[in-house]
Formats: C-alpha cells, structure tokens, sequence
C-alpha cells in the first residue's frame, strides 16, 4: 500500500478526481494519507473533510520559503508519505525540498509543456492562438513546470471558444490524466530515458 500526499491552495477539483478513483479502486493499492494546504480557505480542504481524509494547513503567508518548506516536508514525513502529487499548489518547491523526494513528486499544469509554462497557461494558449492544447502530468525538478513528462493529453481548441469553456474542457482531461500518471507511477513499469519516460520496460 502506498501512502499518496497532496498538496493544494485551492479549488481541488485534481485531488477530488484522485480521491474518488483511489476510493473506487482504479488507483491500486493506494491511499491518500494527507492533504495540505498552504492556504485555510482552500475549497480542496473542505472536499478532504467531506471525504474523511486527513487535511491540514500549513499556512505559507509571511514565512520564508525555507521554513515553510521544512515544515511541509516534516508534516509528509510524519504521514509516511511514498508519493507527492501536486494539485493546483500554487507555490514554488525549494530545491531542498524536491531533493527530500527525489522522482517522488508529481505535478498537473494546464498546457502541452513545454509551452506555456507559469500562470494562467490556458488564458496564454488562447491568446497566442494555438489550435491544440492540453495538459501535462510530470515529475517536479528544480525548475518550473521541467520535470520529465508522465502523460500528456490534448484539447482542441475551438472557434467558439473563449478562455473559460477552453480551460473547462483542459480540466475534464486533467482529471483523467493525473490518475493514469500515478497508475504508470506506482505500478514502477517505467524508466526515464534522459527525459524521455518510456513505459512497458522489461528488466535484462
Ligand atoms: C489546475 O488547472 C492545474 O492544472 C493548475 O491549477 C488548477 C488547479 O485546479 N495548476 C497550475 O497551473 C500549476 N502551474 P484544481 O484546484 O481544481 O485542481
């Protein structure tokens, strides 16, 4: 049984899709073991109450990125945490902490990476005017939105969309990408290939 820990500041609409598949047991031999946020009106923490599951904060609001940092990773310590799956954490990771979970850490953004990294990477596809986009699950490294890339999934983008209805359509494959990823994740038939992330190996 792996112990999954989630980190959120928001809405937690990625954590809730995980949270229902590791009930219905489409992610195996899983277990949400803690959700935290970094801020206390996250909605995600309300959705982790409702569910029974662990939830705590562990406000970053005027603390030094260090301190707030070790205290994370105290707290996915303690709860014996084997995986770390970022859902909407809107905050950079030390280098420090990534090196406490090396290839441990996953997280979703909202564009075919490696375009369109940073904020708001639905409203900067739509407005560069790209016909296709997407979401990309990948493992966290020292740098923003880098790491090697697990799943991704495709949007087209439509002539009748505007930013809202395109990142509501994004959302709807967040949602199934993210759990394919930890599936591909933590059945461990994988190896990364300089960046590549080759599935299906077999050891010999
Ligand atoms: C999601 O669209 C996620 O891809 C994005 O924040 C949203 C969180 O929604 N993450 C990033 O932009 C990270 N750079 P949620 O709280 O409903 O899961």
């Amino acid at each position: 049984m792996k112990n999954l820990g989630i980190l959120l500041s928001g809405r937690g609409s990625n954590f809730e899709a995980i949270a229902r598949n590791v009930a219905a047991g489409k992610i195996a031999d899983a277990r949400i073991a803690v959700v935290i946020s970094n801020k206390p009106d996250a909605g995600g923490l309300e959705i982790a109450k409702r569910m029974g599951l662990e939830a705590v904060v562990i406000s970053s609001k005027g603390k030094p990125r260090e301190e707030h940092d070790r205290e994370m990773v105290a707290a996915l310590q303690q709860h014996k945490v084997d995986l770390i799956c970022l859902a909407g954490y809107m905050r950079l990771l030390s280098p420090w902490f990534v090196q406490q979970f090396p290839r441990r850490i996953l997280n979703i953004h909202p564009s075919l990476l490696p375009a369109f990294p940073g904020l708001e990477a639905q409203e900067q596809a739509f407005a560069y005017g790209v016909k296709v986009t997407g979401c990309t699950v990948h493992f966290v490294d020292e740098e923003l939105d880098h790491g090697a890339i697990i799943v991704q999934k495709t949007v087209p983008v439509l002539d009748t969309d505007d930013e809202h209805t395109l990142a509501a359509r994004i959302l709807e494959q967040e949602h199934v990408a993210y759990s394919e990823a930890i599936n591909i994740i933590l059945q461990g038939k994988c190896a990364i290939v300089g960046r590549r992330l080759v599935t299906n190996v077999t050891s010999g």
